[in-house]
C-alpha cells in the first residue's frame, strides 16, 4: 500500500478540528505508542536530559546568509538531548486522546498536527521546555540566549505515518518548503529511526544550492534559524512513522529585534488563544523596552549630556515598528481569506529577495 500523511477533514482555518470516530479507527492516532512504560515523575533535568557535548554547527555566513537573523549559528547538527523515558513520557502526552481531540489542526501546507497542548495537556512537555537547564542548552546551540516564543508554540508535533506495514515505502514530507514564523525552532524526534532512510533536512543557501542536514534520532534534536532560512523535511523510508516536536524560540533580550510573524501559524491555531499569548508576550517587550528609554533619559539627565535627538527618535521608530507588527499580524478570523496566506508568503519571499538584492548591490 501506498506510504500517506495522515488523512484529515478538509482544512479548516483557525478552527479546532475534531475528528468523527470513523476517522479516528483507522488514523495515526492509534500507531504504535511506547506504552505501559510511562514515566509518572516530573521533569528533572539531571534524569531527563541526555545532553552530553556540543555539537557541529553551521554558521550563517557559511550558508550565505551573512548578517541576516538574530545569531550568526544557522543550523546544528543532531545532539542528544532527552533521555528515552522522557521521550516516552512525553509521546504519551502528545498521543493522548484529550490532545487528539482538542489539539489537532490541518492546514493547505501540512496535513496534520497537533498544537497548543501544553501545559495544559502536556505538563512534562511544557516543563521540559521551560526548565532552565534545558534552555541553557538550546540557547548555547543557537549561540543565542533563547526562550520559547510563547507557550502554545511549546510543542508543535508533525506526524507522518507510513501505511506499509514494513515501512519500504516513502512517506510524502509532512510539511513543503518554507521558512518559519519564528526566529529559532528546535526539532525534536520521537520516533524510532534507528532504520530510517531520508528524513533529513533540507535547506535553500543564499545562493540557491541545497544543503542536507542529518535527521535526528530518537530523543535527538536538530536547532535551525528557521525564519530566516527556506528548508523543508525530507521524505523518509524504512520507518513506520516519523513524529517530531517543534518548538519555536525568540531571543530572550527584549532589544534584540524579534520579527516574528503569525503568518504560517495563523491557518492552524487557536485563534482566540494564541493571540492572547502574541499580544502579551510583545506588549511585554514593549514596557521593557521603554523602561529602558526611561532610565537611559533619567540617567543623561542626571550627568548633563545633551538630549540624544537622533538615539531617541531611533528608538521610538522601533517602537512604533514593534506595536505595529503586533497589531497588524492580529487578523480577524472572518476577514482572513486562504488567498491571503498566500499572498503573505510572496511578501515575504520578495523582502528576503530585496535584502539579498541589498547585501550583494
Ligand atoms: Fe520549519
Amino acid at each position: 500500500m501506498a506510504a500517506t500523511t495522515i488523512q484529515t477533514p478538509a482544512p479548516i482555518r483557525g478552527v479546532r478540528i475534531t475528528p468523527m470516530a470513523s476517522q479516528r479507527s483507522s488514523c495515526p492516532h492509534n500507531a504504535p505508542r511506547l506504552r505501559p512504560a510511562t514515566c509518572k515523575s516530573p521533569f528533572d533535568p539531571s534524569r531527563h536530559l541526555a545532553y552530553n557535548a556540543m555539537p557541529s554547527r553551521h554558521t550563517m555566513s557559511e550558508i550565505g546568509y551573512e548578517n541576516t537573523g538574530v545569531s550568526q549559528i544557522a543550523v546544528s547538527e543532531p545532539f542528544e538531548l532527552f533521555t528515552p523515558e522522557a521521550v516516552r513520557t512525553m509521546r504519551n502526552e502528545v498521543l493522548s486522546d484529550e490532545v487528539w481531540d482538542n489539539c489537532r489542526f490541518a492546514s493547505s501546507i501540512a496535513a496534520c498536527q497537533l498544537r497548543g497542548m501544553a501545559p495544559k495537556y502536556a505538563k512534562f512537555v511544557y516543563d521540559a521546555w521551560m526548565n532552565p537547564e534545558t534552555l541553557r542548552i538550546i540557547s548555547g546551540v543557537a549561540g543565542v540566549e533563547l526562550v520559547p516564543v510563547m507557550e502554545y508554540e511549546i510543542g508543535h508535533i508533525n506526524i507522518s505515518v507510513n501505511d506499509d506495514p514494513d515501512g519500504k515505502t516513502q512517506a510524502a514530507p509532512v510539511v513543503g518548503w518554507h521558512k518559519d514564523s519564528y526566529p529559532f525552532v528546535c526539532v525534536l524526534m520521537l520516533s524510532d529511526a534507528t532504520e530510517m532512510k531520508g528524513g533529513e533536512t533540507a535547506l535553500r543557501t543564499g545562493s540557491g544550492d541545497i544543503m542536507k542536514v542529518r535527521g535526528p534520532q530518537m530523543g535527538s534534536a536538530v536547532v535551525l534559524q528557521g525564519k530566516y532560512i527556506d528548508h523543508i523535511a525530507l521524505p523518509s523510508t524504512n520507518a513506520r512513522e516519523r513524529i517530531t516536536m517543534v518548538t519555536s524560540f525568540r531571543p530572550k533580550d527584549p532589544m534584540i529585534t524579534d520579527d516574528s510573524h503569525l503568518v504560517t501559524v495563523r491557518p492552524i491555531s487557536d485563534l482566540n488563544e494564541m493571540y492572547n499569548q502574541w499580544t502579551d508576550y510583545r506588549v511585554e517587550i514593549a514596557q521593557e523596552r521603554c523602561h529602558n528609554l526611561i532610565k537611559k533619559l533619567r540617567e543623561n539627565k542626571r550627568v548633563g549630556r545633551d538630549f540624544d535627538v537622533i538615539g531617541v527618535k531611533d528608538k521610538l521608530s522601533d517602537l512604533i515598528k514593534l506595536l505595529t507588527k503586533t497589531r497588524d499580524e492580529i487578523v480577524d478570523p472572518a476577514e482572513y481569506k486562504i488567498e491571503d496566506i498566500e499572498e503573505e508568503r510572496e511578501q515575504e519571499k520578495e523582502s528576503q529577495r530585496t535584502k539579498k538584492r541589498a547585501r550583494l548591490s
